[in-house]
């Protein structure tokens, strides 16, 4: 190991230009790279319905049974929490809640009521039996978060009139509504808070066959004719994640149009061209996962090596590495975070084609165990969210 000045930044970014980690092919989030067109590609590839909504058997068959229940009921169901990844199908299942109950929707989200007073002018419009989405609820402000909790049990609201000593709270009424709360980070709601919830659905990462389904279907809505072989490659470079499939496929479309005639049903051939242009390779690694790996396992020879250390010998920010590379590569078992810094696994080096270590080297010691923090260079607080 030499020193990690900027001399290997320079030699690991200059060659081909930066890794620009939020222009990214397989970012699990709403994408900036194509903005309002994906978003609204989004809305056109969503399901409608529970049974029309492929993957999650165990949240969809808890839901639709719930849901089944209420409208038996004639009544608003519990309220609904959804945690889990971006991309894997929160919002989707919100719209299919109000689809199901065959009531109106009502959109809005955590970092968009900062007041209590937004909530209480949402909360005392709502008609009777509608559906009150919460995205990203767990950035709701403090204030907010206590005025929801009595609307979800109570169904009440206070509202204040007035400011200062003057001020009062006039308790009003509200009709019974159901909120369907999202979230990514379900550790970060209060209890509270998550207690008011009746029914909690935990997405997770979609299987190959899901994502083929899934592929299947979008394809068919975009009109992309293609060989089965094709649309099962997308779905193994896809990193479990719908979202990223739906982007995957819309790149191999754009490739198979550029160059062939109209007609043409895309191939196997036309998939992989595609994905390595857009640098994902078979496992669903982008430049930026490989360059870290590479790092990891040539310059350190498997690790262990600190974060910090890590990110430097990439050319990122130490955050980029840590919560744009880092989550895939561990949940994948490409690398692990080990008491004294992060390792390669056996897997990493296969996969990059170098000769895997020594039985006992990097990757193998008993020492290394995944997601043990002790020992690391990072801040106090930040893993394990
Ligand atoms: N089970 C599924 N079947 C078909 N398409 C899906 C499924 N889950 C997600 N998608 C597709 O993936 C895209 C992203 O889904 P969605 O917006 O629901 O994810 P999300 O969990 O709300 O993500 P975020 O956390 O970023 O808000 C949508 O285009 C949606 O159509
Ligand atoms: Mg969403």
């Amino acid at each position: 190991m030499n020193g990690f000045g900027s001399d290997i930044r320079e030699h690991d970014a200059a060659d081909d230009g930066s890794i620009d980690a939020t222009a990214r092919v397989v970012d699990p989030g709403a994408s900036v790279i194509s903005g309002e067109d994906e978003r609204q590609v989004e809305v056109a590839l969503r399901p409608r319905r529970l049974a029309d909504f492929p993957g999650q058997p165990r949240v969809r068959d808890q839901l639709g049974l719930v849901l089944a229940a209420a409208k038996q009921r004639g009544a608003a169901p519990d309220h609904v929490l959804l945690s889990g990844p971006p991309g894997l199908g929160k919002t989707t299942l919100a719209m299919i809640v109000a689809a199901e109950l065959e009531r109106p929707i009502r959109v809005t989200s955590g970092p968009a009521i900062q007041h209590a007073g937004d909530l209480a002018s949402i909360l005392s419009s709502l008609d009777e039996g509608e559906v009150l989405f919460l995205d990203e609820i767990h950035r709701m402000s403090r204030a907010a978060e206590e005025m929801l909790y009595l609307a979800m049990e109570d169904f009440r609201v206070d509202v204040i009139v007035g400011k200062g000593p003057g001020a009062t709270a006039i308790p009003l009424e509200l009709p019974p509504f159901t909120v369907v709360g999202a979230t990514t980070r379900a550790g970060l709601l209060p209890a509270p808070l998550r207690d008011r919830f009746g029914f909690t659905g935990h997405l997770d990462y979609y299987d190959v066959a899901d994502l083929t389904t899934i592929l299947r279907r979008s394809a068919g809505l975009l009109d992309v004719r293609s060989h089965d072989d094709a649309i099962g490659e997308i779905a193994s470079r896809s990193r479990g994640t719908p979202r990223i499939a739906n982007r995957l496929l819309r790149r191999v479309r754009d490739y198979a149009q550029v160059n062939h005639s109209a007609g043409h049903r895309v191939t196997l051939h036309d998939a992989r061209e595609a994905l390595t242009l857009f640098d994902v390779d078979e496992a669903g690694l982008d430049r930026l996962d490989r360059a870290v790996l590479s790092a990891l396992c040539l310059r350190f020879g498997g690790g262990p090596v600190g974060l910090s250390t890590l990110a430097i010998a990439v050319g990122e920010e130490t955050d980029t590495v840590e919560t744009v590379a880092e989550p895939f590569l561990v949940r994948e078992g490409f690398m692990a975070r080990s008491p004294r810094g992060r390792v390669a696994t056996q897997f990493a080096f296969a996969h990059l084609g170098l000769e895997p270590p020594p039985p006992g080297g990097p990757g193998t010691r008993p020492d290394m165990l995944p997601f043990d923090e002790e020992g690391t260079d990072l801040p106090a607080g930040r893993l394990g969210s």
